[in-house]
């Protein structure tokens, strides 16, 4: 049974091969304000009692529209010099997805995703913007996502950018013991024409139930995938009967050997406990809670 009267919300800007400490301060300052800025916000409307599936939405919005990730605004091209971004959405009271995969023509993808779950109730699709929702939704141009992408020139210059990653995702418990979770990449640097990432995929990098926890992965795609871990960890916490930090050490151990590649998540388990797990060297990530208080990356 899920307790209620907690809340918290966790939100990941990707994983990097970097290691935070090298990071010149001033970098640091500006990813520290954007993601204080974003939990505060966010967790006060979590306290006036918004519902998670809306939060993670607005968060992830916030971070599209930003052009320090991978991901909307800042998504990174794949071979044929286009992007192509992934989004995915997961409200764990009713079991309801949407997924938008391979569109390069629109600002927020997982306003796409949101719009799939409460439409479809549950429905992966590449064209549905085109076919049915012209008009609802913001169009951009190929120039939007080209011009000022701050995260890269920060690394780049810094020579801290060897693994390009960067997507973006948002877990959330609200007041009611609801979990929700979503995700949002422009995916790998360089990939392949029509590759889709673990972010669209409900199960690999988005997951949320009730009864068990919310996840959001980042890192290399096909290692989550094939590992299916937002949904590993969450039958290893409803099957074992384990905490969610338990089941997230439990699910990275058992699959080390096909983690070869940088690979993150961030949790929020129905208590409102949040565990951050990476086998990287840096993750981007802040959370507060009622009982777990605020923490950021370090
Ligand atoms: N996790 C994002 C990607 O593999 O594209």
């Amino acid at each position: 049974m899920t307790r209620k009267n907690t809340l918290g919300l966790a939100i990941h800007g990707g994983t990097g091969s970097f290691l935070m400490k090298d990071i010149p301060s001033y970098i640091n300052s500006i990813y520290k304000d954007f993601f204080r800025n974003i939990i505060d916000v966010n967790y006060d409307l979590l306290i006036k009692g918004e519902y998670s599936l809306n939060i993670v939405e607005k968060v992830i919005i916030e971070m599209e529209n930003s052009s320090l990730f991978n991901a909307g605004k800042g998504s990174l091209q794949n071979k044929d010099k286009l992007v192509s971004l992934d989004a995915s959405i997961m409200d764990g009271k009713r079991h309801l997805y949407g997924s938008i995969f391979g569109v390069n023509n629109i600002k927020n993808p997982i306003s796409v995703a949101k719009k799939i779950l409460i439409e479809n109730e549950g429905c992966y699709s590449a064209e549905y913007i085109s076919k049915q929702l012209l008009g609802e939704f913001d169009f951009v141009s190929k120039k939007y996502f080209s011009s000022d992408k701050l995260w890269l020139k920060l690394l780049d210059s810094n020579n801290y950018l060897s693994n390009k990653n960067g997507t973006v995702g948002c877990v959330v418990l609200d007041q009611k013991g609801n979990l929700a979770s979503g995700t949002s990449t422009g995916g790998l640097v360089n990939k392949l024409s029509g590759r889709i990432s673990d972010s669209a995929i409900i199960g690999s990098g988005t997951y949320a139930n009730n009864r068990t926890c919310a996840i959001s992965c980042s890192g290399y795609g096909e290692s989550i995938i094939r590992n299916n871990l937002a949904f590993y960890i969450h039958s290893i916490i409803s099957n074992k009967k384990v905490s969610a930090d338990k089941a997230v050490k439990i699910a990275f151990k058992t699959i080390s050997q096909n983690l070869k590649y940088n690979v993150g998540l961030i949790c929020i388990d129905k208590f409102g406990k949040v565990i951050i797990h990476q086998n990287a060297n840096s993750m981007l990530y802040a959370y507060k809670s009622k009982h777990f208080n605020f923490n950021i990356f370090e």
